[in-house]
């Protein structure tokens, strides 16, 4: 695929694979990629901005600059210039600063000013890579939406060999091409996403929930968001930190408010997917005053929740596209398949339960899609963000939407 006409900053930081961003620069301007560089100034150390300026035809940045009219904006108008912003290699320490807004040189002020969608690599010994303050680092980025190309394996500039070198340029250059050719392929859609628990009061210090996390709905948020749908969230609270206006985003407790949320928008909606972990139970009355201890057993009495995607599925138009999420622990596939008739869905995720690497607080997931027109798929164990991209895709063998 040709990059002709893309923008891209690309980011050159201070590690040893920043010789490699030579090779990276060639590749995108080879491939048509207009690339702005700007380098942290412990960058100079590894690679001079000479090399760099001559491959990418455009002077280095690397401080901030007036213009001529004194005003100090350089990094305001990068980030609003450029359609990707590629950070390769990113170290440890500029990671740390992304994840926690520290804008102390030209780069970070880029990354925090940037409407443009994110792609890092970092590159580290294996031991600071696996240290759990760097993937504390990382996870964040992914929380934000930013895609982490992930450190490849092999012999490091220490001697040592293991994960932490920096992904080959060749395999970058096909991760911002595979970028470019999806980024587009949602724009104009509209789409719902219920996500995360919901808290059913007992009281008013007390609730009934359960222990989603949030990860894979806000995973197919983002996914949605980077291939140019407008995304309408409706979460119950999560713990995860977002880049809330990137969305249209509304927070609920309860079911109840998550289905009126929910139901306000619906009728305007292109894709629907109910990723939440709506509680099907909530208490028959919410005690007023806290509930104060006396038997030594206590009944509370549960009435049935509204359920969200059954009852949207009713009013469900022929063009509009349904998706739903199931978790089971027995029959899972018999009973994954009977919810999509059930609730009116075009496909549903059955999450597996009893796989490693699948489940409610963690990164990774594997799931089994099924259509209700039959076809069906199963993912392998992978990051959420990746499972994302592949229920996405799957939504393209819908048949309203062919
Ligand atoms: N769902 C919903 N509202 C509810 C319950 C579930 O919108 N009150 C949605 C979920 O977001 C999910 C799908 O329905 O997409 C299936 O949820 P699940 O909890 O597996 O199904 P239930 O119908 O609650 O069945 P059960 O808990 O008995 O397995």
């Amino acid at each position: 695929m040709s990059l002709k006409g893309k923008k891209i900053i690309l980011g050159v930081t201070g590690s040893i694979a920043a010789y490699k961003s030579a090779v990276l620069t060639r590749l995108l301007i080879k491939a048509g990629a207009e690339v702005q560089i700007i380098m942290s100034t412990s960058a100079f150390d590894f690679i001079t901005p000479l090399t760099l300026a001559t491959l990418s035809k455009r002077p280095v940045l690397s401080q901030f600059q007036k213009d001529e009219t004194g005003v100090w904006n350089n990094h305001v108008e990068l980030g609003l210039w450029a359609d990707l912003f590629l950070v390769a290699p990113i170290s440890a320490n500029t990671l740390a600063k992304f994840a926690n807004g520290i804008c102390d040189n030209l780069l970070s002020a880029v990354y925090l000013s940037a409407r443009c969608p994110v792609m890092v690599a970092p590159a580290m010994d294996l031991d600071m890579y696996q240290h759990p303050s760097v993937q504390a680092n990382i996870q964040k980025l992914e929380a934000f939406g930013n895609s982490i190309l992930d450190a490849e394996s092999g012999e490091l500039a220490s001697g040592l060999s293991g994960q932490g070198r920096m992904m080959e340029p060749e395999h970058i250059v096909a991760k911002v091409e595979q970028f470019f050719s999806t980024t587009s392929d949602f724009e104009g859609k509209k789409v719902l996403i219920t996500m995360g628990p919901t808290q059913e009061a007992l009281d008013p210090v007390r609730y009934i929930s359960n222990h989603s996390s949030g990860k894979m709905g806000l995973a197919l948020a983002n996914a949605f968001l980077a291939r140019g749908a407008e995304v309408f969230v409706v979460s119950g609270p999560i713990a995860l930190k977002v880049s809330k206006q990137a969305f249209h985003w509304q927070d609920v407790k309860s079911a109840q408010e998550m289905f009126e949320a929910a139901s306000k928008i619906h009728a305007e909606m292109d894709i629907c997917v109910f990723a939440a972990a709506v509680a099907d139970y909530a208490p028959a009355e919410i005690a007023p005053e806290k509930i104060k201890k006396s038997d030594a057993t206590l009944s509370i009495s549960l009435a049935k929740n509204i359920d969200i995607a059954a009852s949207l599925g009713e009013k469900k138009r022929p063009n509009q596209v349904h998706i739903g999420f199931a978790l089971e622990t027995e029959n899972e596939a018999k009973n994954a398949q009977s919810k999509l008739s059930k609730k009116n869905f075009d496909m549903i995720v059955l999450n597996s339960t009893k796989e490693y690497g699948a489940g409610f607080q963690l990164d990774t997931n594997k799931v089994h899609v099924f259509h209700a027109s039959g076809l069906s798929i199963e993912s392998e164990v992978a990051p959420k963000n990746q499972i994302a991209s592949l229920i996405i895709d799957q939504i393209k063998n819908i048949p309203v939407w062919v």
